[in-house]
């Protein structure tokens, strides 16, 4: 199976390379966790290697994105200008939305974006798609509705051929009693927790699911630096 580099050395040689390409890739974890930024190393690496991006961002405009990415050393803008890559402003168009609808006194009552809407129009020479945040499309819909619209946009992605990531939080993904996990070609989790030998907090990534791929079920200790994400060990090594 043909792998795309995840962005993260590391976590290529944990995948057998990387992402398997055209399959979509859930990216699940709590607030801070690094879902975002394991997002932005994908986009960095796949633009560097000459591959169209496209990043659906619900949670941040797209001017906190470049901003993220610049700080770690990841510098986006040229591909931005270049048309290389497109940020789609779901975060502005939700919230301005939401803000009109108060405004007419209607309650907070967003006109949702319509997520289907959105990846039907995807140009299909498009490679990779990130999508950061999926949970806010499962906040008013029932379980089954969201595990249809995953499935959808996993097939329609799929034909076109893109690898994506679908970045969801824990939540969300509690609310929907983790449905995404089943439907995602892979699953990678990302956590914090205290190292029960040293009493430190510490960042933990675990790879519960890759299809065809052969994975260790061992957690790995990642950090985030001035340079983004550094995978160091696994924990039977640690302690
Ligand atoms: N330049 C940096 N150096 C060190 N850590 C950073 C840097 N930039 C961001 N972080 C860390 O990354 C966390 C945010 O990661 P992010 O990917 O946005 O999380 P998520 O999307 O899972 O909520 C911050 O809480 C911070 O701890
Ligand atoms: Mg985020």
């Amino acid at each position: 199976m043909e792998r795309i580099s995840t962005g993260i050395s590391e976590l290529d040689a944990k995948l057998s390379g990387g992402y398997p390409k055209g399959r979509a890739i859930l990216l699940t974890g709590t607030p801070g966790a690094g879902k975002t930024i394991f997002g932005l190393h994908f986009i960095w690496k796949s633009l560097v290697d000459g591959k169209k991006c496209l990043h659906i961002a619900t949670e941040e405009s797209p001017e906190d994105i470049l901003v993220q990415a610049e700080i770690l050393g990841l510098d986006l803008r040229p591909y931005l200008d270049s048309g290389q890559l497109r940020i789609e402003r779901v975060f502005e168009i939700r919230t301005e939305s939401a803000e009109m609808s108060a405004q007419l006194g209607f309650g907070f009552e967003t006109t949702d974006v319509d997520l289907l809407d959105q990846v039907k129009l995807i140009p299909d020479d498009t490679d990779v798609v990130v999508i950061d945040n999926m949970g806010v499309f499962a906040l008013n819909m029932s379980v089954k509705e969201f595990r249809d619209l995953i499935d959808t946009i996993t097939r329609i992605l799929a034909s076109i051929g893109c690898t994506t990531l679908l970045v969801m939080d824990e939540a969300a993904n509690n609310l929907t009693h983790g449905i995404a996990e089943y439907s995602a070609y892979g699953s990678i989790k990302l956590m914090m927790k205290d190292n029960p030998y040293t009493g430190v907090r510490e960042r933990y990534m675990d790879v519960p699911k890759m299809r065809s791929t052969e994975i260790s079920l061992e957690l790995s200790v990642f950090n985030i630096t001035s340079e983004g994400i550094r995978i160091h060990k696994s924990t039977a090594n640690s302690g």
